[in-house]
């Protein structure tokens, strides 16, 4: 069930109307439904109950503290990519021992940031970061639980610019050197190697890219394993899809059937780091019509959403459905909804068939809950727009609209 349903001819997010929303804070917002939330947190655990994993949601998806919180509070750890990402995660009340700790270029203070807070793993990119975590961890004289990110090279169906299983991308360890990476484990001090982390890339629909990413992890556990090295933990990292305008998704029971039918057996404690399926359906962009514009080829509504408040559309050619807030059953006449920054890649997208939509009326771009507010820019001299969480019958204002003034204050002449 959606969050985001027609109550009264009105779009609602659980039982309020994005139209109140819209009056009280302006426009544009994003809204996330809490339910929603531990919905998906619920949906992503039953499945995979059987193996009691550690979840730790994919805080660059959505870092807003509040929303961490409400999957915090549904037992969620958390994944992290920075040291913002990790006082974020402290600041909205996930203990320190369930974060993991990914990304490619974690810099010395980020390390010693994360060793000091005593989190549950460093996922390890490269033999470079092997040595600085040593070198950091031995200055602190912290024993550094890490878990090498292996890179498996496989191939992820996905667009390109969000696939990283692949030889030639720039995460993980190569098989090639993964050798070398394991022996340094043994020789360099203060590391105490844990497991291994693979993530292919996000939004797959194809399970069986995943079903290749973990046979040969559990091969690579079976063949370290009997080189005498205690493997114990597997962060299968995150890339569950969702549906966006009109594509379709395999059951995710499907995705824990992989799981289970390819790691299940090796006795590792597990752990996923999903992003996008815990918030991704879960939150809206409201925006409102500025114009309705009538080209001699086209139509176009300009709503005042823009690229820089949601930049999937630009960015991976990625199509949100977009749906009016107010309910219309009249036939539609198609029209591209475009934002107003001045880049002709600001576009949701083409011939959107939006009922009773022109110029003041209000739509509400579907699944930006993930990668939405995570990704917004003041481009064009643009806000950075307000957060909204709807929870039971109310709704709370989780981040203020931060205005061109209050940018400029970050400034100086
Ligand atoms: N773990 C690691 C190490 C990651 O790099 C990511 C995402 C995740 C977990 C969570 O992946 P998810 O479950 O959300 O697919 N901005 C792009 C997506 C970039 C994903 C980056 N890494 C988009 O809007 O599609």
């Amino acid at each position: 069930m959606t969050a985001f349903t027609y109550r009264g001819g009105t779009l609602c997010a659980d039982n309020v109307a994005l139209s109140a929303i819209a009056e009280q804070v302006g426009t544009p917002c994003y809204v996330y439904s809490a339910k929603r939330l531990r919905e998906n947190y619920q949906n992503f655990c039953a499945p995979l109950a059987s193996l009691s994993p550690l979840i730790c949601y994919a805080v660059k998806a959505c870092p807003n503290i509040a929303v961490i919180r409400t999957l915090a509070e549904c037992g969620a750890g958390a994944d992290v990519t920075s040291a913002g990402e990790l006082e974020r995660a402290l600041a909205a009340g996930i203990k320190p021992e369930k974060i993991i700790f990914s990304g490619v270029g974690k810099t010395r203070d980020e390390i010693a940031a994360a060793l000091k807070a005593n989190i549950h793993q460093i996922n390890v990119e490269s033999i470079s970061e092997l040595r600085v975590i040593s070198e950091v961890a031995h200055s602190l004289n912290i024993t550094a639980p890490i878990a090498l990110r292996v890179n498996p090279d496989v191939v992820a169906n996905t667009h390109h610019k969000i696939a990283t299983g692949e030889m030639g991308t720039k995460f993980g360890i190569d098989s090639t050197q993964l050798p070398e990476a394991m022996s340094l484990t043994r020789s360099l001090p203060a590391l105490d190697l844990k497991g291994f982390h693979v993530h292919i890339g996000s939004h797959l629909f194809d399970y069986e890219n995943f079903r290749d990413a973990y046979t040969k992890l559990a091969d690579m556990v079976r063949y370290w394993r009997e080189q005498g090295f205690d493997l114990t933990r597997l962060d299968l990292g995150g890339g569950v899809g969702i549906t966006y305008d009109g594509q379709t998704q395999a059951p995710f029971a499907d995705y824990a059937s992989v799981v289970l039918g390819t790691v299940g057996n090796l006795g590792c404690a597990i752990a996923f780091e999903p992003g996008r399926f815990l918030v991704g359906d879960a939150g809206v962009l409201i925006a409102r019509v500025v114009h309705d514009k009538q080209g001699e080829q086209k139509r176009f509504l300009i709503i005042d959403a823009g690229m820089n408040d949601l930049v999937r559309p630009a960015m991976y050619d990625a199509r949100h459905s977009i749906m009016p807030v107010k309910e219309n059953t009249t036939e539609a006449k198609a029209a591209d909804v475009v934002g107003p920054v001045c880049e002709t890649s600001d576009m949701f997208g083409e011939d959107y068939l939006l009922s009773g939509v022109g110029s003041g009326d209000l739509v509400a771009i579907m699944q930006a809950g993930a990668y939405a507010a995570a990704m917004a820019s003041t481009y064009n001299g643009r806000a950075l727009v307000p957060e909204v969480l709807v929870d039971g019958g109310s709704f709370r204002i989780i981040r203020r609209r931060i205005s061109v003034k209050e940018q400029m204050e970050w400034e100086t002449l």
